[in-house]
């Protein structure tokens, strides 16, 4: 599979410092009730799992991942922090799940979406597995939302590199704003999309640090050397690009960032 962000022990080091910074502002609403089986896709090396784990204890969860390696950086994770909780980990592609229809009350994904080249295919996947009345819950970003002080045409265009690379290899990194008529179309009911924004400034050192620099800039950052062999920029407008990102983290900068996330029905 091609993947953007790649399988690198820095990017799960990213994800986990992803997560930790949003958890309060991404998890926030999300409980599900002891003893119901959710199951996360996508789950990476676990980082929103031990969130979820976090807010709904005693829930039978099921953790799917494509990737043998992340799945074993996440049990490994997991385990070692919620060591009494019921979660099974399993090697699959979420369009083909080994499970029964129905097989579960409650599915959650968080920025998966963003890398598949049909997430309707993937979202009506997903559906078949969910009991009738079940929810579904999606979280992603939106790199169109990406706005800061000071301006730079350098910075903005080392963001586009990233979203072009992202789509290159199937995916939409600008997918928050499609959420609603994805799910929609999918056949899902009860549509409820909330945005929720990330702003930093120098009063929000906890932000500068664990979004702009360790999240954001570290994700765009990551991509340079496929940005330069794929011809979309030249080593100086990159350098000057990924610096002016950094020079949003000066004293006198500031950064904005919209997530969205999606709750919805089977019908
Ligand atoms: C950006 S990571 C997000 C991981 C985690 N949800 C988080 O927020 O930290 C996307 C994950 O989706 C997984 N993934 C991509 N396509 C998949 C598929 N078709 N089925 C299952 N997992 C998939 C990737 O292997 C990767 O671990």
């Amino acid at each position: 599979m091609s993947y953007v962000h790649g399988y690198s022990v820095r990017e799960g080091r990213r994800l986990g410092d992803q997560a930790d910074t949003l958890a309060d502002l991404l998890h926030a609403g999300i409980a599900y009730p002891a003893g119901s089986r959710v199951l996360e896709v996508g789950c990476g090396v676990g980082a929103q799992t031990v969130h979820l784990l976090a807010r709904s204890p005693g829930v039978r969860l099921v953790a799917v991942d494509v990737s043998a390696a992340s799945l074993a950086a996440a049990r490994a994770t997991v385990t070692a922090a919620y060591p009494g909780e019921d979660v099974t980990f399993c090697r699959a592609d979420l369009h083909r799940l080994p499970y029964p229809d129905g097989a579960f009350d409650h599915v959650f994904a968080c920025f998966v979406l963003e890398h598949l080249p049909d997430p309707r295919s993937a979202l009506a996947a997903l559906r078949r597995v969910l009991r009738p009345g079940g929810t579904l819950t999606v979280v992603e970003g939106d790199h169109g939302s990406a706005f800061f002080h000071p301006d730079s045409a350098y910075a903005r265009a080392a963001i586009d590199c990233q979203v072009r690379l992202q789509a290159a290899a199937g995916g939409d990194a600008r997918i928050g704003r499609r959420l609603h008529p994805l799910l929609t179309a999918a056949g899902y009911a009860e549509v409820d999309v909330t945005p929720r924004a990330v702003y930093v400034d120098a009063d929000r050192p906890g932000l500068v640090d664990g979004f702009t620099r360790n999240t954001f800039i570290a994700m765009v950052a990551a991509v340079g050397a496929d940005a330069l062999a794929a011809g979309l920029t030249t080593p100086d407008d990159w350098r000057r690009g990924i610096a002016h990102l950094h020079r949003t983290t000066w004293a006198d900068g500031t950064f904005h960032y919209t997530f969205f996330t999606a709750r919805a029905v089977r019908p």
